[in-house]
């Protein structure tokens, strides 16, 4: 176990801010994790995993651990299911391929979502129509101050639309360690009516699509309107989409007849923010090195030398514009820290 110090965090997050982590160790296992926890002369710890949804504004005076725990492990099947335990510091994608490899259903609507496996139930990820939440079976996480690990089934985290325990009460408190998620061996439930994935399949002329297809035009659409973290520093989307009552719905909708919606019960509807940050005036905008993406208004990026505060101070520009315009109160959907 090695611990640096002074060590810059750019090619750790995926937004690629330059702040500086005052101690820096990489854990490869549960054993270094275990014995720096113990560590007594470093009672800070910040976690940083694949570093994807984060925005960092500020040098991190703590002592940060990058959780680099690999493997993937097949630990109960039936006819139908099976259920396999990825370690924290598994690339999501990667492990959306190996699923595929193996023909294993459930999340190839979630391809291509940048981080890592461990971070992915903090805020629930989710994409084209399916969220973590509906594969998830259970995570092992290791309380920070009294290093015991705990087992935490899918109602004790709580899941909501990019939210859960981890978020909230947890926040801070614990260190995924690794994520136990249940897909289908055969009869996939195929899921391909979100926005473009039918349009994508009958171009290429799929009417019969396999579980690789579904991934294959998820894939495609992603990279037409998500900028990829190695050639451009972002967080995916920047905010959340606002979720109105009935009330606010109805007056929203009465004002702005063409806006796209999406109904999720009698009294609420999400309204896609990346159109109401676009109507705004704010797609494709750049301000020094802080700008919104051309193709998707809901993902703030880093040209190359923004601080975390350049991007701080657009979102707070944008925040204050939507409210402006249509009296709706938008939340950035990373975390700042
Ligand atoms: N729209 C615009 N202008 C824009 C962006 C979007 O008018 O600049 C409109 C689109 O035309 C469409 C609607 O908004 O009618 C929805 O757009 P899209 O399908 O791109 O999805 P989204 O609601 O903007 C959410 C997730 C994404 C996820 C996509 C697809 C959130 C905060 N974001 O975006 O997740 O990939 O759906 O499922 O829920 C992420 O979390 O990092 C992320 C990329």
């Amino acid at each position: 176990m090695n611990i640096q110090k002074n060590i810059s965090l750019k090619k750790y997050n995926t937004f690629g801010i330059d702040v500086t982590a005052k101690y820096f160790c990489e854990i490869t296992s549960l054993h270094d994790l275990s014995e720096v926890l113990q560590l007594e002369e470093y009672p800070n710890i910040f976690v940083i995993s694949g570093g994807s949804n984060m925005l960092l504004t500020n040098n991190i005076d703590a002592l940060v651990l990058h959780i680099n725990i690999k493997g993937i492990t097949i630990i109960s099947e039936t006819n139908d299911t099976v259920t396999v335990k990825v370690m924290a510091g598994e690339n999501w994608h990667q492990f959306v391929l190996w699923s595929l490899d193996n023909n294993f259903g459930g999340i190839e609507n979630m391809s291509l979502i940048p981080g890592n496996v461990g971070t992915s139930p903090i805020q629930n990820i989710g994409a084209y129509g399916v969220e973590l939440k509906d594969v998830f079976f259970s995570c092992e996480a290791v309380n920070i101050k009294t290093q015991i690990t705990k087992t935490f089934s899918k109602s004790e985290c709580n899941f909501g639309y990019r939210e859960s325990f981890f978020k909230r009460e947890g926040k801070d408190k614990f260190i995924i360690t690794s994520v136990n998620i249940k897909l289908t061996k055969s009869n996939h439930t195929l899921n391909t009516s979100y926005g473009t994935i039918d349009t994508e399949l009958a171009k290429n002329g799929i009417t019969n699509p396999t579980i690789k297809d579904i991934s294959n035009a998820v894939i495609t659409i992603r990279k037409s309107k998500l900028p990829d973290p190695n050639e451009i520093g972002n967080s995916g989307s920047f905010f959340k989409n606002p979720i109105l009552n009935l009330k606010e719905f109805s007056s929203f909708i009465e004002k702005n007849p063409k806006a796209p919606y999406y109904k999720m019960s009698e009294d609420e509807y999400k309204v896609p923010a990346g159109w109401l940050i676009e109507q705004c005036g704010f797609k494709g905008k750049r301000f020094g090195d802080a700008g919104v993406h051309d193709k998707q208004a809901l993902v703030l990026v880093n040209y190359g030398d923004a601080s975390g505060k350049d991007i701080i101070h657009l979102a707070q520009q944008i925040i204050n514009e939507v409210d402006k315009k249509f009296e709706i109160c938008i939340f950035p959907e990373v975390n700042i820290i």
